[in-house]
């Protein structure tokens, strides 16, 4: 007997309706008009079922911390990190607990139930990482999350974070992080970036870097981990974030860089969202996007994936962890508006999330985990579209949320009708 099947489900990747059927936590068949009972039955009826958002960005130990002690008034990324500097003494471990637990909770109602999280390594007494730790290990059942150790204050300018680093990493946190540009010298960024991946490769971690978040066209950082990634073979395990300079550099570099990343196998990962807001700052006008080359890196094999990064903290102000909202971003910030990089941007917070965080069993194959998300859409340019209600979200074949279909009644004259926008 089979414990779920999904009946009549509209797929990512179009074709006619299927069914989808669940046995012990994993994806058992995907046919149309599959001839067998289950336990339980979801009519889904032509509506989009996609596996779980992936979150390949964000910052737990700093969400929902918006206003303490002030808020950042200029918006700036410096402000956010001097205000990050101001609340990071007066943290508690209940309070970064109770603040992860209520975000994992809004991810798991939109629907992600996978999430990257960097987590600062810079406090020596690791607060924030214990904490984080145990939410980790808490929410399993419900939401993957991942921790990358990440020495905000830098790894080289701050004395005594490689220590800090390494015992959160004893401790059981899954990613190295770094922060090359925040270094005081390009070559210190560069000797970051040689440490902390020898770090990870001793150690057998996968790596994930702030890299040149900033507007300097002649950032060089990237450079330097793609050949880190080469050397030390990490080929596949490493990411880069933001790398937002990619925006400002000379084409005719670029047109090098590229091919380099591609080659390492580097997975880029922007954050539209955050990068649109704090990019440009310095700019008069024309002032710049600051998102990475997206359609470039794309275009070039490049695994992009996006992040959200941030919600309701020091950095920004906004947000509620949907990453449809992030992908829509994504696509007006990089100009993606063809029909196959509206997909591909669907792709950004799904599968290329995946396939960046290196997680197992992800997919609509059987024989993956049975983590999916039937949405109030017929397929993802209307999931981007809309950003639909997450009708069901699926976690190993059982239901964790469910959200009543959006409707509308409208009165325009003296009879009522139903307005909903996805039929
Ligand atoms: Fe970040």
């Amino acid at each position: 007997m089979l414990d779920l099947i999904l009946r009549r489900c509209a797929l990512p990747t179009g074709g006619e309706l299927v069914d989808i059927a669940v046995k012990d936590g994993r994806i058992a068949e995907v046919r149309p008009a599959l001839e067998a009972q289950a336990r339980d039955e979801i009519a889904v009826d032509g509506r989009l079922v996609t596996p779980s958002f992936v979150d390949s960005h964000f910052h737990m130990d700093s969400t929902l911390s918006y206003g303490l002690p002030r808020v950042n008034e200029s918006g700036t990324l410096l402000e956010g990190i001097a205000l990050w500097g101001e609340l990071k003494p007066n943290l508690t471990g209940d309070a970064v607990k109770e603040r992860a637990r209520r975000l994992c909770r809004w991810s798991i109602a939109r629907g992600t139930l996978a999430i990257r999280s960097h987590v600062d390594t810079s406090d020596p007494s690791l607060l924030a990482v214990r904490a984080l730790l145990e939410v980790r290990e808490e929410m399993k059942p419900w939401i993957d999350l991942q921790l990358v150790a990440f020495p905000q204050d830098g790894v080289l300018r701050l004395e005594g974070a490689r220590d800090s680093l390494e015992t959160a990493l004893d401790l059981g946190v899954d990613v190295v992080g770094g922060i090359p540009h925040f270094e005081r010298t390009m070559a210190d960024g560069a000797e970051s970036v040689r440490l902390l991946c020898e770090i990870a490769a001793e150690r057998g971690l996968r790596v994930d870097m702030h890299c040149d978040e900033s507007d300097d066209p002649l950032s060089r950082h990237v450079e330097s981990l793609i050949y880190q990634t080469q050397r030390l073979g990490l080929h596949g395990r490493v990411a880069g974030s933001h790398l937002t300079s990619m925006h400002s550099m000379d084409n005719y570099y670029v047109s090098k860089l590229i091919p380099l990343i591609a080659e390492a196998g580097l997975h880029a990962i922007p954050n539209p969202l955050i990068n649109i807001t704090l990019q440009g700052r310095h700019d008069t006008y024309p002032k710049r996007r600051g998102m990475t080359r997206v359609k470039e890196l794309m275009a070039a094999g490049v695994n992009v994936a996006f992040g959200h990064d941030c919600v309701m903290d020091p950095w920004y102000p906004l947000g509620s962890h949907d990453m449809l909202e992030v992908a829509h971003m994504g696509l007006h910030v990089g100009q993606m508006t063809g029909s196959a990089e509206m997909l591909a941007c669907f792709d950004a917070v799904t599968t290329n999330g995946a396939k960046a965080l290196g997680l197992d069993g992800y997919g609509l194959e059987p024989g993956c985990r049975a983590d999916l998300v039937v949405l109030q859409c017929r397929n993802p340019i209307e999931a981007l579209r809309l950003s639909p209600t997450r009708l069901y979200v699926i976690r190993g074949g059982r239901v964790i949320a469910r959200t009543a279909p959006e409707t509308t009644e409208l009165t325009l004259g003296e009879a009522s009708e139903t307005v909903s926008f996805d039929f």
